[in-house]
């Protein structure tokens, strides 16, 4: 029976224990989407959670949501990235990027470009976002025409690229959440006549595009992927389908022999019990807001090889030898979670501060 202290691997890298660093927007990057050497910082002292899946990085202007978020399409960014995944390398870990294309979720004011966002369906989110002029509701989206579609694809082949480049050990597709994957595969989200709308199978079809293209790109073994059956943010309301589409989706990423998938679980244990079923690399199982029990439990039982963990790990940059030594922890400040400097960043205490 496999412990939550246990090695893994995990496409071609192994991990000294099953928790891991789950992706959190901080939104601390420089106004062009560079990552700073405050960035490395803050990942390099939670190296020793093993596996950081950093926040979410757009592939290109058009996947940019959220003010001061990092992105992996220019030189700079690859250069930049370096500095952050040479630190954490130094310091024992793995870093994989998380690839986000928000689409609808945008407002044109947090682009570098400005322009009308992209969508499956020209249907706003009915959700506000944070701005430089504060919260504005996100308008209404285009539709994306099949070269868009086309595009986006090719730019997330690029920002794989981009990423194994800067030296990450691999990338994860942000297919959570609300953002643009999601968004396909949501039937009040995706109202497309085309070969990508309609039915359980055309809907999960840009995922599919997305993922064999980056795999293709950089090798399965160094691409995961995100994914949150039934998550309702950013407008998205599945219906009644949501077993139908994840059972289709997850058996057709199957083949594709990516490193692992990475389901935020928010209840349906049957659900659950049949990806685990279907999915034969590292399953990554995150229930938001559990127990050290829970976690264990789920490694124990063989629901979960991984149990990634968020705000612990934001708040505790030595959270690993915390849970090893049953240590109180410290308790994340959701006020400095988006934006600012090292206050609720890098300055959170360790046990020996
Ligand atoms: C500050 C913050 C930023 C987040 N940003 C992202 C993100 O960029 N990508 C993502 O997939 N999830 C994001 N999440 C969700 C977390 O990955 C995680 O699912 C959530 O925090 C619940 O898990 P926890 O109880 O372990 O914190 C974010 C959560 C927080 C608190």
């Amino acid at each position: 029976m496999p412990t939550l202290w246990d090695e893994v691997s995990v496409g071609r890298i192994t991990l000294p224990h099953r928790l891991a660093m789950a992706p959190m927007t901080r939104s601390r990057a420089l106004p062009d989407g560079s990552p700073t050497s405050l960035m490395a910082q803050y990942y390099t002292q939670r190296a020793s959670m093993g596996l950081l899946i950093t926040e979410s990085v757009q592939p290109s202007g058009d996947g940019q949501g959220y003010l001061l978020t990092p992105g992996i399409y220019r030189p700079e960014h690859v250069a930049a990235w370096r500095q952050v995944t040479d630190a954490v390398h130094a310091a024992g870990a793995h870093i994989f990027l998380q690839l986000m294309h928000v689409g609808r979720t945008s407002h044109p004011d947090n682009t570098p470009h400005h322009r009308q966002a992209l969508a499956p369906s020209a249907i706003t989110p009915g959700t506000e976002i944070l701005t430089s002029a504060g919260m504005q509701a996100s308008p209404q989206p285009r539709e994306m025409t099949n070269d868009d579609i086309v595009k986006t694809i090719a730019d997330f082949r690029h920002a794989a690229r981009q990423a194994i480049e800067a030296g990450a050990d691999g990338i994860e597709l942000h297919g959570a959440n609300g953002y643009l994957l999601h968004q396909f595969l949501s039937p009040n989200a995706n109202h497309r006549s085309d070969k990508y709308g309609g039915s359980t199978k055309n809907r999960s079809r840009f995922v599919i595009e997305v993922a064999t293209a980056v795999a293709d790109e950089i090798g399965s073994d160094r691409v995961g992927i995100r994914l949150s059956p039934g998550q309702a943010t950013g407008g998205i309301d599945e219906g009644n389908g949501v077993a139908e589409q994840y059972h289709h989706l997850v058996a057709t990423l199957e083949p594709l022999g990516l490193a692992y998938l990475h389901l935020v679980q928010i209840g349906d244990e049957e659900l659950l019990r049949h990806i685990r079923h279907t999915w034969s690399s590292a399953l990554l199982v995150h229930r938001p807001g559990r127990d050290l029990d829970t976690l264990s439990n789920d490694v124990e039982t063989g629901t979960a090889d991984i149990v990634p963990v968020g705000r612990w790990a934001l708040a505790n940059p030595d959270l690993i030898e915390r849970l090893r030594d049953n240590a109180p922890l410290n308790e994340p400040d959701p006020s400095t979670f988006y934006g600012g400097g090292r206050a609720g960043y890098t300055d959170y205490p360790t046990l020996n501060d």
